[in-house]
């Protein structure tokens, strides 16, 4: 590693800081020392110090994803944490929540204490794990949720599963605010979403697929926020995907209450239309729904409702996804292909850059407790560089991930991460050194 590292003549972009400016950021010792014009000036390359200098780049905090599947332990042939912290890397994340639907489950001290260790031992980003909310994600008994927060776990959560008996819930919210540590729910009445295939609208009747109606979600959501106003809890929503949900958290948050959501990119992207080929790739849970429920998810990101996006990078093997739609695993690869795609929506004027930035920096950060990147002088240096210019398609072959599951490969995008900083250490670059 070298003594400095300097970012010469880049667009600094860190809403958190009131900065936008064209400036020099110079690392030194793990941490930004200098920001400002001419604040490298008389430093020449060489073997203690690697300048950047890339035309018309941007610099941004690291990323922070809230909601990954690393699918260690169990499933290693799909992502390990070593792919999955090489993904998040490529992708401009510096911290990422791990999600415990593992085999075994992460419920417990041993498997959080492994993923801890593992990701220790990687020196890449840092990893934080995601306890379950009962044991063995089975709904029924709470897990040791001091265990799981001692041992390093942020949030709980039995994604993939819901939480679906209102006393469990009740429960989990009640014990888990005791440890402060946030209740992630994955909101789906199983009841009416068994052997649903994708969203039950049109498209599903024409396709002949079972549907996975909005309302199964929305229920869920609106029992959540009673309960959590009851007991006095935090509380956050996964992968919200219906104007219905938006509608309600809209409402809770009106009423102060302390409700907090993400989105996903496919979310923000896609419709129940890409289901019309049969593409496998296309299904995710939730799924895939209408264009108005994109333009309340759109919406609702931009004013705030939704407080943050998050990948859901759920990574899956050919054998689970080159098969028959009913028998393929839902989930898409999202590490790092998320800024990419949502920089879409900054050109386009949907999205604005400092929303983007502040919905992957400091709003996860917040919900998990974690110290947000930023771009200040003194601050620990977690950066992402972007060319913002570089168009290219979509090629899953060349991605980190262990997993090609994306119905995404093949789609132009423009802007590209050239580096990311962690602690100063550069863990991605496609960059000559
Ligand atoms: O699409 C999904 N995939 N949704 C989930 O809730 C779980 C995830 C997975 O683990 O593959
Ligand atoms: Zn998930």
């Amino acid at each position: 590693m070298s003594d400095a590292l300097v970012f010469r003549r880049v667009r600094a972009v860190d809403p958190a800081a009131a900065l936008d400016a064209e400036v020099d950021v110079v690392v030194e010792k793990g941490r930004i020392s200098r920001i400002g014009r001419g604040a490298a000036e008389g430093m020449v390359p060489g073997e203690r110090v690697r300048i950047v200098d890339l035309q018309g780049a941007w610099l941004l905090p690291g990323l922070v994803d809230l909601h990954a599947h690393l699918r260690e332990p169990g499933a290693e042939g799909k992502e390990d944490v070593a792919s999955g912290l090489r993904a998040a890397a490529a992708g401009g994340f510096v911290d990422v929540c791990c999600m415990p639907n593992t085999r075994p489950v992460n419920d417990s001290r041993v498997v959080t204490e492994m993923l801890v260790a593992k990701a220790r031992a990687l020196s890449s980003v840092r990893l934080h794990p995601i306890g379950a909310i009962t044991v063995g994600q089975k709904g029924e008994q709470l897990t040791e949720m001091a265990d799981l927060k001692e041992a390093g776990a942020v949030a709980v959560s039995d994604d993939g599963r819901c939480v679906t008996s209102s006393r469990v819930m009740r429960r989990a919210l009640e014990y888990a605010s005791t440890f402060d540590l946030p209740v992630i729910q994955h909101a789906e009445d199983h009841a009416l979403t068994e052997g649903a295939q994708m969203h039950e609208g049109e498209i599903s009747t024409r396709l002949g697929l079972r549907g996975w109606p909005r309302v199964a979600e929305d229920v869920i959501v609106a029992r959540d926020i009673l309960l959590a106003e009851y007991v006095g809890a935090r509380y956050h929503v996964a992968h919200v995907s219906t104007a219905g949900s938006v509608r309600l958290l809209r409402e809770a948050k009106s009423r102060g209450l302390a409700v907090t959501a993400e989105v996903t990119p496919h979310h923000l992207l896609l419709t129940h239309h890409a289901l019309l080929g049969y593409d496998t790739a296309c299904k995710v849970n939730p799924p895939l729904r209408e264009p108005e429920d994109v333009e309340a998810l759109r919406r609702a990101l931009v004013d705030g409702t939704i407080d943050c996006v998050a990948t859901d990078h759920a990574p899956h093997g050919v054998l689970d996804k080159d098969v028959e739609m009913a028998g393929a695993a839902p989930g898409m690869i999202g590490l790092e292909l998320c800024l990419p795609l949502l920089l879409g929506l900054v050109r386009e004027g949907v999205l604005p850059l400092s929303r983007l930035v502040e919905s992957l920096t400091t709003a996860p950060a917040r919900i998990a407790g974690l110290q947000a990147p930023g771009l200040r002088e003194g601050g620990r240096a977690d950066l992402v560089l972007v060319d913002p210019n570089a168009s290219y398609l979509i090629d899953p072959s060349r991605m980190r991930t262990k997993s090609r599951n994306t119905p995404f490969a093949g789609r132009r995008v423009t802007g590209r991460v050239a580096m990311t900083v962690c602690e100063g250490r550069v863990v991605h670059t496609d960059l000559e050194a």
